[in-house]
């Protein structure tokens, strides 16, 4: 490695770098559809004071102010694809909240944005306990490290026993819940909470709709026992119950993934909302140096680095342009700034850097570590890829799904071969679906691999409508895809009638089947052949 001359203010930058680090909270909300993702990000929001009244920044189709349905697929369907950051300060911290996508079909994005953020906020919905997108999530966030708070959300509605949600929590996740505040009064009379830091009682009082700021009022234990009577006592001796199990709060069990903070709130009457942000910044990790592809660690106090973990082009149908969204991980980000793009290790102008949250975008003239930042023109830059400057950093490679449908694409009119192979590399590079060829189908017709047949609407729709190639898609009768390599191909192709081989663009090779029970006989007849589950398969 050459030796790399360093801006000469770099020791100054540095320590900006660590100072605004350290302010920063970035932190997804994910849940199962329909726990209240939407409505908790308005309600924080409009606790932070950024937007007058909820319903402004974010929502679904139908509600007010419905800012993320760009995509005509995205209103008809009435769910929300893409996702973005969106930056509030709180207390003394910044906070940054990044939107995944609700649907389970574009799981693969919602883990995307997992590789970005250093916390997250779980919601469970109080009458359903853990659903299966909740379950699959909680892996995710065991197998990336990633801290998790847990929210048990719509108190206000008949639900479960409060006790019954924690021992779900810990028997079905192996997480310890060790619960911060607990309700008082049962789900679908939620009057408060008992604050377990201090003892004290944090009454709400509800607005009307949810959509001012619910006002909360702190009582010590003596008033709140002769307010609520037996509502305040049941709270008071489950609370016992947690202790004598020892479920309290320890700040190095939470950031070691063995415990999960919970609170109870409803988000649509903005209570407990308060008392989630406070957490976020008393508890949540600020960022911290992040590992690259060679083991070693980039450094907050490093030159700036980054990666693309979200490419979303056609939000601006007008403009038809391509954002990329980058996590800072080290140093300081200035627009305007010259870094190098590490795959192909060419300049890359960050001339555009925007905020961008649904359909609000904000020019970004500084970004520290944690920071989203979205670069616009980003034509060469595809999910994954790191950016620096000065010193060079790689960081790994953001790990894949298994596919689990597979379709053959073929352009309807084949005067638009141009843009139809433009169309699929993008989509490819975007990660909005995995792109396999074979030799055998050749590139007029690649198989399009997705996890959820939802994606599948999206990049056809974006063929047409995007690239002006419109495409078919036949299905293929495979569910199931395994890595393997040269020499073992030939083997599986022999053994399994009905398996194929394709081959991805970052050159991996996956052999793909219909059915587990073929693959099992085959990997009991031949065990000499490679074929490995890819590494996200496992959750
Ligand atoms: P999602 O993004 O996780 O999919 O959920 P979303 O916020 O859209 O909420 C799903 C439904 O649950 C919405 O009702 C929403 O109002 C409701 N909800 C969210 N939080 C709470 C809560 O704390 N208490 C109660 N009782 N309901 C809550 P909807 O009928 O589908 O839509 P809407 O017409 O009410 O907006």
């Amino acid at each position: 490695m050459s030796v790399v001359e360093e801006r000469p203010d770099a020791g100054r930058a540095a320590k900006v770098a660590v100072g605004e680090a350290g302010r920063r909270r970035t932190f997804a909300v994910i849940s199962h559809p329909d726990a209240g993702k939407s409505t908790l990000t308005e309600a924080l929001a409009l606790h932070a004071r950024v937007i007058g009244s909820a319903g402004a920044v974010h929502g679904k189709a139908g509600r007010r102010g419905t800012v993320s349905d760009w995509m005509d697929i995205e209103k008809a369907r009435g769910i929300s694809i893409t996702s973005a950051a969106l930056q509030f300060e709180y207390r003394d911290a910044v906070i940054n909240l990044l939107d995944t996508p609700g649907h389970a079909d574009f799981s693969e994005d919602t883990y995307r944005v997992l590789t970005a953020v250093d916390a997250a906020v779980m919601l469970v919905d109080a009458a359903k306990g853990l659903e299966a997108q909740t379950m699959k999530l909680f892996a995710v966030c065991r197998h990336r490290g990633i801290p998790v708070l847990t929210v048990i959300n719509k108190w206000d509605r008949p639900g479960k026993d409060a006790l019954e949600l924690m021992d779900e929590i810990s028997e079905r996740t192996g997480l310890t819940p060790t619960p911060l505040t607990w309700p008082v009064g049962i789900a679908g009379d939620f009057r408060g909470v008992l604050d377990r830091a201090d003892g004290t009682y944090r009454r709400f009082t509800r607005t009307a709709g949810g959509a001012t700021i619910a006002p909360e009022e702190t009582l010590p234990a003596a008033a709140a026992l002769a307010r609520e009577g037996d509502a305040w006592q049941q709270a008071v001796e489950e609370v016992e119950l947690l202790e004598a199990s020892g479920q309290d709060h320890d700040q190095s069990l939470f950031l070691d993934g063995v415990t999960t903070p919970v609170l109870f709130a409803s988000a649509v009457s903005n209570f407990g909302v308060g008392a989630l942000l406070d957490t976020l910044v008393d508890l949540a990790p600020a960022p911290t140096g992040m590992a690259t592809a060679d083991g070693a660690v980039r450094e907050l106090t490093d030159p700036f680095s980054a990666f693309v973990f979200k490419v979303q082009a056609g939000m601006d149908t007008a403009h038809r342009d391509r954002l990329a969204f980058i996590r800072i991980c080290s140093g300081v980000f200035e627009r305007g700034m010259v870094v190098t793009h590490a795959r192909t290790g060419r300049p890359f102008a960050t001339k555009y850097a925007q905020h961008v949250f649904g359909r609000d975008r904000e020019s970004i003239d500084v970004a520290y570590p944690g920071d989203v930042v979205g670069l616009v023109n980003a034509n060469a830059l595809g999910v994954g890829d790191t950016l620096y400057a000065d010193r060079p950093v790689q960081f790994p490679p953001l790990t894949t799904f298994a596919p689990e449908h597979f379709a053959v694409c073929r352009g309807r009119d084949a005067a638009k071969h141009k843009q139809f192979r433009k169309g699929i590399e993008q989509l490819d590079s975007e990660g909005v679906v995995q792109v396999l060829k074979s030799d055998r189908r050749g590139d007029g017709a690649p198989v399009l691999a997705v996890v959820g047949p939802m994606q599948f609407e999206v990049a056809q729709h974006r063929m047409e409508h995007e690239f002006g190639a419109p495409v078919d898609l036949d299905r293929l009768p495979y569910s199931l895809a395994l890595r393997t390599d040269e020499a073992s191909a030939p083997g599986i192709l022999a053994a399994a009638r009905n398996a194929e081989i394709l081959r991805r663009a970052d050159g991996e090779l996956l052999a793909v089947f219909p059915d587990k029970w073929g693959l099992r006989v085959l990997q009991q007849n031949k065990p000499e052949l490679l074929l490995e589950p890819l590494v996200a398969a496992q959750l």
